[in-house]
């Protein structure tokens, strides 16, 4: 049930598209733990760990004498982290399967968080909230990049048919329980939760055909789609007709592709 529980599926290509993710993301994600105090010794807790490209990072950044627990509901993304772990020889990692919305963190008095993409996947994110006030120790750092206007995500000159994709992406999200745009929501729910919010920033990107950084929505599409198929929100043929548009976009070498807007937030435990 988990397994199917998340939207976007736990299959090896939205294994390798998380890969792809990270790297786009890791300069601002480094950033940003910097600026929260994650650094070497830190007891950090990375939930919804997914396949743990982040939780490396942050074994790497706070070594042996530190801690990082990775929480996550689906196994086969449990074992996926665990297995780079190991192949990296780092023993300082713990993994706790979990339902973020029923169990509990098994640890207390942490130095920080670290969530990403994870809050908008589920139907309660207060219950995230609480779970992290919980096990952060006063003055524990929270770092939240989630969206906060999925909507923003368009191609500059615009294209409506891609803009009819990103609609429906919307509504499947929703209509799994979740909600795309839980980063707007989150310092309220955080202040009403125990935390004073430090930091919001917003994180957009604009890349143009051919850049590195491209590749990360662009990876999003085939595997959007096919999702999408899957759950019964779109058909093959009209499927094609966001293909054709992608890729018309992608020929013009005039094309900008803004991303999503990802809120960074850093929240502290009171
Ligand atoms: C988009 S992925 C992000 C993974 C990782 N944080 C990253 O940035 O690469 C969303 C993750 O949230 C996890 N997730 C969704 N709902 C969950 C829940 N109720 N409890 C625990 N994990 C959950 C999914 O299994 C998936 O690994």
């Amino acid at each position: 049930m988990a397994e199917r529980d998340y939207v976007l599926g736990t299959h090896d290509e939205e294994i390798e598209r998380l890969g792809v993710q990270h790297r786009v993301w890791r300069p601002t994600v480094l950033a940003a733990w910097t600026r929260a105090g994650i650094g070497p010794g830190s007891r950090v807790v990375d939930v919804g760990a997914g396949t743990g490209y982040a939780t490396l990072d942050l074994a790497e950044r706070v070594g042996a004498t530190g801690e990082v627990i990775a929480v996550e509901r689906s196994q086969r993304f449990l074992r996926h982290a665990e297995e780079a772990c190991r192949a990296r020889g780092f023993g300082h990692v713990r993994f706790q399967e979990l339902d973020l919305m029923t169990g509990a963190i098994d640890a207390r008095d942490l130095d920080a968080a670290w969530c990403r993409w994870v809050a908008a996947f589920v139907p309660e994110p207060a219950r995230i909230v609480a779970m992290l006030a919980r096990a952060l120790a006063p003055g524990g750092r929270a770092v939240f990049h989630e969206y906060g206007d999925y909507r923003g995500w368009r191609f500059a000159p615009r294209r409506p048919v891609f803009e009819s994709f990103v609609e429906r992406v919307i509504e499947a999200w929703r209509s799994s329980g979740g909600e795309p745009d839980v980063g707007a929501e989150l310092p309220a729910l955080l202040v009403r939760g125990g935390f004073r919010v430090r930091e919001v920033a917003p994180r957009v990107f604009a890349s143009r055909p051919g850049d590195a950084l491209w590749e990360w929505p662009a990876r999003f599409i085939e595997s959007g789609l096919r999702r999408l198929i899957e759950l019964g929100h779109a058909d093959e043929a009209w499927a094609e007709r966001v293909r054709a548009e992608y890729r018309a976009a992608e020929a013009d070498p005039a094309t900008v592709q803004i991303t999503p807007l990802v809120l960074e937030i850093i929240a502290e435990r009171a």
